[in-house]
């Protein structure tokens, strides 16, 4: 049996997912020679720590009943920094002015010589280079699957099974408030600022949902594909964004009667990158309805292929997160 130890600094619906995947999957990771400890769980009032393996179901049960999973006041940091682990699973919001505390807690790590697994698009949209190469000098992981597209494994596909092909562009819908929005303006007839409000009831918006719906999300899950896959050292700076907030709901009937739908698409191709509402035909590819992610990778050996998935949720991100755990244990 292999003994893996993590810690999960930010305990949010990200962080959460992970420690109830953990939970449900246990007979499933013993049966893989795989003993998952959380050595570490830290949130924003202060951390559990148990070196032994902390007691997943009580702390979940902490924090739904008090709002922490504080027992003592050690920091993110000193969990990273002091406590023996060999990944560390950072979860805590994305912040796009300066990727913190993300981007910290992430240097941290691979200066501790700790395997990174984030969901966390903050520093990965400002640093995606820095630390990669970082992981790399130092003979780390650095796995991010969990920041784009939810649970649709983008990275895993492109890198893994697709190698030796050639990737021409990609496009993608890769945010599931804006998606929402549009299938339930135009299918349903519903105002703007009232489907809003569900998709954020729903959970999925972000705390701030004008980064959904100006397209600022959006363009930060380009960044991070255009870098992790064709080479790039963009920022979300490069892309260029326009949001949904302009689309009239006499747009998207016009479009509908026409055999359309508009989407926020997202286009990485030939070193450009965009955001922009776009006509889609109805059986298009791209034409997925509600919550719904999709990524649409057009190669030169196996042509089009698309996935598509569920973009948001805290064990739907979990998943994402779980499998980017096991391909460093099985790899390292
Ligand atoms: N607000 C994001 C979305 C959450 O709607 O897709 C997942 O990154």
């Amino acid at each position: 049996m292999k003994t893996v130890k993590i810690s999960i600094i930010g305990f949010g619906a990200v962080g959460q997912g992970v420690a109830r995947s953990i939970l449900s999957k246990r007979e499933y990771l013993k049966k893989q020679g795989i003993d998952l400890r959380v050595v570490g769980i830290s949130d924003s009032k202060g951390s559990e720590i148990n070196t032994e393996g902390i007691d997943i179901e009580n702390a979940l049960l902490r924090k739904k009943q008090k709002g922490s999973v504080a027992v003592g006041t050690r920091s993110a940091l000193d969990i990273i920094a002091d406590v023996e682990h060999d990944i560390v699973v950072e979860a805590t919001p994305t912040n796009i002015n300066n990727g913190e505390p993300g981007l910290g807690n992430m240097r941290l790590a691979l200066k501790s010589g700790k395997h990174i697994v984030t969901s966390n698009k903050g520093p990965l949209a400002l640093h995606f280079n820095e630390l990669k190469e970082a992981a790399q000098d130092n003979g780390l992981f650095f796995r991010y699957e969990a920041t784009v597209g939810g649970a649709v494994p983008i990275f895993n596909l492109v890198h893994e099974a697709l190698a030796g092909n050639r990737v021409v562009g990609i496009e993608g819908i890769l945010n599931g408030t804006c998606n929402y929005i549009l299938t339930r303006m135009s299918e349903e007839r519903m105002p703007y600022d009232l489907v809003l409000k569900e998709a954020q009831e729903l959970g999925i918006a972000e705390t701030d949902p004008t980064y959904d719906v100006e397209g600022i999300d959006s363009a930060i899950k380009l960044v991070i594909i255009a870098n992790s896959i064709f080479g790039l050292d963009s920022t979300y700076r490069d892309v260029d964004v326009t949001g949904i907030t302009k689309i009239t709901p006499e747009a998207l009937e016009l479009a509908n009667r026409n055999n359309y739908v508009v989407k926020l698409v997202c286009e990485a191709r030939e070193g450009k990158l965009t955001v922009a509402p776009r006509l889609v035909l109805k059986r298009h590819p791209l034409a997925v309805g509600g919550t719904q992610n999709v990524a649409s990778i057009l190669t030169d050996l196996a042509g089009r292929i698309t996935i598509s998935g569920k973009g948001a949720g805290s064990i739907e991100t979990a998943s994402s997160i779980l499998s980017d755990i096991l391909y460093i244990v099985r790899n390292s």
